[in-house]
């Protein structure tokens, strides 16, 4: 293997560790424990296990977390309703609605509903918007894209200039990671279903941030010698020898491409645990936000 290993464990390990004194310092003085409250609607274990992992995190962290589920039926109001409750909770500084939600359920306007002081997804319309826009600035940047910038830059990659491809356009990694990218002055091309020759793109690409949910889609042949590669996705794949039956692979073929990259992230251990501590950082934002200091 010839690329650097990009340890999103150990990185999001510090970050944690990091928010959980700040925590920490703020209890000291007296100022509120940060609370997130999470919704989770109807019965997807994905989601079910994800909330879990960030509730246990909440709980390392020294931040309160409320976790509320609603049946897979609940209706527009019901969900709303629920919203606009936690809204107007003072204990509760971050509101996270965890998607994807049951069809028939408008997705955008559940979005539009928290308060966006409180928006530690990044999701509402408005922080998107935001992000979109030159010189503006959403409160929240979403947790899985923050990561996956957090990552380039403590990993040194000069992103200014940099040809990077956006593998996936997805609402909560490949458009808004394109954005922060675009932000970040780097040239973005932002591939999909659609696109012609994927694989002559990423042959040109500085950094790859691969977001499409295709099991080891990316070939070793495909990757620019050292170039940067951000594996996001988190796919199952079934194996035999493992005692679950299955095991974890990213939609970039890891062993091929740590051949050719300059630096790449391992799934699991990469852009993952950073999601995580990303919103355990947002949480933290929202509460210096309802103290009414300036947040950087
Ligand atoms: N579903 C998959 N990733 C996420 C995320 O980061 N936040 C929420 N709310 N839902 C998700």
């Amino acid at each position: 293997m010839r690329a650097t290993l990009i340890d999103g464990k150990a990185i999001a390990e510090s970050l944690r560790e990091e928010v959980k004194q700040k925590v920490r310092e703020r209890i000291d003085k007296g100022l509120p424990t940060p609370g997130l409250a999470t919704v989770i609607v109807g019965e997807n274990p994905a989601s079910k296990v994800y909330v879990r992992m960030k509730h246990k995190a909440c709980q390392e962290a020294g931040i309160i977390s409320v976790g509320h589920e609603l049946p897979k039926d609940a209706t527009q109001d019901e969900v709303e309703d629920l919203v606009r409750k936690l809204n107007a909770d003072p204990k509760i500084h971050g509101i996270l609605v965890q998607l994807p939600l049951p069809a028939g359920l408008d997705e955008e306007h559940v979005l539009n509903t928290i308060s966006l002081q409180k928006d530690v997804d990044g999701f509402h319309p408005i922080n998107i918007g935001r992000l979109a826009q030159k010189g503006r600035e959403p409160l929240f940047i979403p947790a899985t894209p923050a990561g996956v910038m957090y990552l380039l830059e403590h990993s040194g990659t000069p992103l200014a200039g940099a040809n990077a491809v956006v593998l996936g356009r997805s609402n909560i990694v490949g458009m808004p990671v394109s954005l922060l990218l675009v932000s970040a002055n780097a040239t973005v091309t932002i591939c999909h279903s659609r696109t012609k020759d994927i694989p002559g793109i990423i042959r040109e690409a500085d950094v790859l941030v691969a977001a499409v949910g295709i099991p080891e889609y990316v070939r070793g042949d495909w990757i620019k010698p050292g170039a940067i590669v951000i594996d996001v996705g988190v796919n199952r794949v079934e194996d035999d020898t493992r005692k679950s039956g299955y095991r974890l692979v990213g939609d970039v073929n890891f062993d091929e491409a740590a051949e050719v990259a300059g630096a790449i992230t391992p799934v699991p251990g990469g852009v993952g645990p950073m999601t995580i501590a990303m919103l355990l950082r947002n949480t933290l934002r929202a509460a210096r936000l309802a103290d009414g200091n300036h947040v950087e």
